[in-house]
């Protein structure tokens, strides 16, 4: 019966590791593992600073709203674990994004994280789309929110006169980010034109000018 009983719980621990519904990150496994970005060591996130003080759980730079002068019109400034030493472990982390009128966050997924944006002020149109090719839309303003589930394409759009910001949050100290056009069209080195041609169903010229025209502006 003891043994049986034993059995049991170790089962129940073995998948609550394994299925780890609580946090994208791994959990953490001490109270503060300030990140060491200098540090050599090579691991699963940072490694830990031997003495870290209040400033390595503090930024400020969500306050004012970013630049939004530029081709997408939208501006995305983190608050993760780059920026925020003491994230490390911690398995969450903030954006602010900012959006001119008819600006574009353009459609973009975070392998390591689901979100959740919070408007501050302004409307936005945002969807995601599932892995069944459903795209699944809706209007927000000031004070809602809305999810997009981890790893899957989602966008937010400002079709408003007015500007807009959210902040989002994440269940990762780095989220990570790809743009889908972007990493498609801008990778270093450049992916084979002939991969795109076919991707996309468009020729070589076509290829050619959306690489130029999504080239980092110097
Ligand atoms: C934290 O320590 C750094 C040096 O490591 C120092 O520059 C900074 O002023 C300290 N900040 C606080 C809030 O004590
Ligand atoms: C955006 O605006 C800022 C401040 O007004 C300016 O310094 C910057 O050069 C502008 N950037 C572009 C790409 O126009």
């Amino acid at each position: 019966m003891a043994a049986a009983r034993l059995y049991l719980v170790v089962v129940m621990v073995v998948s609550a590791i394994i299925s780890n519904p609580v946090s994208a990150d791994p959990d953490m496994l001490q109270d503060v593992c300030v990140a060491d970005p200098t540090s050599g060591v090579k691991m699963n996130g940072f490694a830990c600073k031997a003495s870290f003080n209040a400033s390595d759980f503090f930024f400020d730079g969500l306050a004012n709203p970013g630049l939004t002068n530029n081709t997408m019109g939208s501006k995305v400034t983190a608050a993760n674990v780059e920026k925020i030493p003491g994230l490390n472990t911690l398995g969450v982390s903030l954006s602010r994004i900012d959006y001119a009128p008819g600006g574009l966050n353009p459609p973009h997924t975070h392998p390591r994280a689901t979100e959740m944006v919070y408007v501050l002020y302004g409307e936005l149109d945002v969807g995601f789309i599932t892995t069944a090719n459903v795209l699944v839309s809706k209007s927000i303003k000031k004070g809602e929110t809305f999810v997009f589930p981890r790893g899957l394409v989602h966008f937010q759009k400002n079709n408003g006169k007015d500007p807009a910001a959210v902040i989002a949050g994440f269940n990762s100290q780095l989220p990570g980010t790809q743009a889908i056009a972007a990493t498609l069209f801008t990778a270093s080195p450049t992916v084979p034109d002939n991969v795109l041609t076919i991707a996309f169903q468009i020729d070589t010229e076509e290829v050619e000018k959306i690489k130029s025209n999504l080239a980092p502006k110097s």
